[in-house]
């Protein structure tokens, strides 16, 4: 190839991948298969590898990183970066709404937007391209990290569309939640200490000096403000609706992540609708912002000293405190699995006081190489327990002693086992009292065979009384035993007892959740009965067959095994099948059959689908009569093939001669 020609296709290809990511990444949507867009890639690196001439500083090849940076330059601001004045209730806002009417005569517009918790950014676009990114630095100045930047898919290199010649457009980069937790995963199987949470870890990445590392770790971008001469719209909500168009990544509309309001009123039911629901979020905010929308207002308006008077955040109730880990208590759950929870030196968190949060397990603590004594991070997640987030180790005191995990049962002392790749010590005594008395809590649970008149406390009261020592005991209790015990009036022992009975119409899958075999939560227990229908089906199910019901693995196919061929838990079962207990599944479970034409058949559903998504396929391939199979074997029937499937997957269905099928092809075949 002559250079002008490797010129052409250098500009070829980076146009067509710069789009496919575009549509990727910004508008959800893949025109393209991965391995094709891997060879186009693959492509491009090639031809600027053999002319290295002619690599651009916007090409795609960027992506993936490669730069070593010895230190980060430091750059001025084209204009400063400032930050938000802070507000914390409704009195704060309308407070902010008045120094505006003072200013401002005219109806006033506002947009709403969540305020997401990373790490401020600068961009500079120059005809189209990204020219530079700083980080906020003092504010005046910067760190140029633009090499890094590059790396972050939703961040485009090259604009498409109608931009301004030059712009600024600044935003935040975070790492969501999951990356942030597949990373401290990571980091734990390494042995290496863990992160304290995505902001100081997307920081920290944005300043790595190795891009390629960067390119690994995943961070993601919100852009949320634009400056510049020749912005084409005279408000700031219309602009970065464009801003979409160009290539940017802009808080979404249609997931409320952003709201025009045209009374501080409608800012109000946005905030009350984040603070409920942020936990819900794949990455992490910490307030709102508020902006006036309309720039000519914006400009009237002007700046303080440190922020401009027409934005504000508003901060939602901190959730993190710092406080002093005193000792560690060790909880004994109903599998056997012994949790650490630390006790503190109580603490007001969000109107409660923290008396005690989780420390997860043992690679937790060595994670963060806790001491007794120390100064800890706590925080209320979804969960109903806090958790410990991070330490300050500063305040360590010097002879401060380091927090073993115990290695024998604080109940019942026997050793404890951690097997080979899990996180969590179990104690393996089956007597052992929380295990037997959790067992039993979470066989008469609401979600699994719901027994009115019976809960947690009287469970623990009938153990210790001796009147059971496991769940099937639940269904020979008698009037006569229960009568004498403390708070059992004859009203509450007949509410017990019939409670108890009918149970017996509980349905199978809820049963079986119940038996609390460890992994086969309420999901994995409905796709077994629909797969097996009865127990003893399941009782019998080889390795073979347990791993080719859709979703199952080796570690559940392995628990359920071990869990049947136990003797007690053989007997129990047979107990509770004499009582009248359910173990089959009735017809009219299933749900509305539609068809019978894939009756006997079993289907691997696989890759990305454009009519349907995955989980909406399974449930066709079940309403007609088809079983779902998550592994391809000699006896699959078809493999409905979408988008990005693994090439191992087409391979294998090749070489075993199942057929495989399209998305078009599969709905012909059931209508
Ligand atoms: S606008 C001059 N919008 O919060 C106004 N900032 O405390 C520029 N932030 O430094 C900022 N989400 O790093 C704006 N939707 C959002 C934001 C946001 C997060 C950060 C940003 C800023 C800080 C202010």
């Amino acid at each position: 190839m002559n250079l002008e020609k490797a010129k052409a296709r250098i500009e070829q290809l980076s146009k067509e991948l710069h789009e496919h990511n575009y549509n990727y990444y910004i508008k959800d949507k893949s025109l393209i298969a991965d391995r094709a867009f891997d060879e186009l890639l693959s492509e491009l690196q090639k031809l600027e590898e053999e002319y290295p001439s002619l690599v651009m500083d916007n090409s795609p090849t960027k992506r993936v990183g490669g730069g070593v940076i010895k230190s980060f330059k430091t750059v001025k601001h084209l204009r400063p970066m400032l930050s938000l004045g802070n507000s914390y209730s409704k009195e704060d806002l309308l407070d902010f709404e008045q120094r505006i009417l003072k200013v401002i005569e005219a109806d006033v517009t506002y947009t709403a937007e969540l305020k997401y918790d990373g790490v401020a950014i600068a961009l500079h676009y120059k005809n189209g391209e990204l020219v530079q990114a700083l980080t906020r630095g003092d504010g005046t100045q910067g760190d140029d990290v633009t090499e890094n930047v590059k790396t972050i898919k939703t961040i485009p290199i090259q604009l498409r569309g109608d931009y301004p010649q030059e712009f600024e457009i600044r935003g935040e980069v975070f790492m969501s939640k999951k990356s942030f937790e597949r990373l401290n995963d990571q980091k734990k199987e390494a042995g290496e200490p863990l992160m304290a949470n995505p902001r100081n870890t997307a920081s920290g990445t944005l300043k790595m000096q190795d891009s390629k590392v960067v390119a690994a770790r995943n961070l993601d971008c919100f852009l949320y403000h634009l400056l510049g001469n020749d912005l084409p719209y005279e408000t700031h909500y219309k602009n970065l609706e464009v801003a979409k168009e160009w290539g940017f990544k802009v808080p979404d509309a249609a997931q409320r992540f952003i709201q025009r309001c045209e009374t501080i009123e409608s800012v109000f039911s946005f905030v009350s609708y984040w603070d409920e629901r942020r936990n819900e979020l794949p990455f992490e905010v910490d307030g709102v912002v508020v902006k006036v929308n309309d720039y000519h207002q914006q400009e009237e308006l002007g700046f303080t000293a440190k922020s401009p008077r027409w934005a504000i955040a508003y901060k939602f109730e901190t959730e993190r405190v710092l406080t002093r880990l005193l000792s560690v208590d060790y909880q004994v759950g109903r599998t056997g699995s012994v949790t650490p929870v630390a006790n503190l030196e109580p603490v007001q968190l969000l109107g409660t006081t923290v008396k005690r949060a989780s420390l997860h397990n043992e690679d937790f603590i060595e994670g963060f190489g806790l001491h007794f004594g120390d100064q800890v991070y706590v925080e209320k997640g979804g969960e109903i327990i806090p958790k410990v987030v991070g330490v300050n180790i500063e305040s360590r005191a010097l002879a401060a002693v380091k927090i073993q995990h115990v290695k024998t049962c604080p109940e019942c002392d026997s050793t404890l086992l951690r097997n080979e790749g899990e996180a969590n010590y179990y104690c393996v005594n089956d007597n052992c009292s929380p295990q037997v008395i959790g067992k039993i809590q979470h066989f008469i649970g609401r979600k699994a065979m719901d027994i009115e008149g019976l809960g947690d406390e009287t469970v623990a009261q009938l153990y210790r009384a001796g009147l059971i020592k496991n769940y099937a005991d639940l269904y020979a209790l008698k009037k006569e035993d229960l009568l004498p015990l403390d708070r059992m009036a004859e009203k509450s022992v007949e509410k017990l007892l019939e409670g108890v009975e009918k149970s017996l119409q509980i349905s199978f899958e809820k049963v079986l959740f119940a038996l609390g075999i460890r992994f086969v939560g309420q999901t994995v227990a409905k796709k077994l009965v629909r797969h097996f229908k009865s127990i003893e089906a399941l009782q019998k199910a080889s390795f073979e067959e347990l791993v080719e019901v859709d979703e199952i693995g080796d570690v559940i196919a392995k628990s359920v095994q071990l869990f049947f061929q136990n003797e007690l838990n053989q007997e129990l079962v047979n107990r509770l099948k004499n009582k009248g207990l359910q173990f089959e599944l009735l017809l009219d479970e299933t749900g509305s059959q539609e068809s019978e034409v894939l009756s006997g058949k079993s289907l691997v559903v696989s890759g990305v689908f454009s009519l349907f998504s995955r989980d909406e396929l399974k449930a066709l391939i079940e309403k007609h009569g088809g079983k779902n199979v998550s592994g391809i074997s000699k006896s699959t029937s078809f493999l409905v093939a979408g988008d990005k499937m693994g090439p191992a997957k087409l391979a294998k269905a090749e070489k075993l001669g199942v057929q495989v099928i399209s998305e078009q092809e599969f709905v012909k075949m059931i209508s």
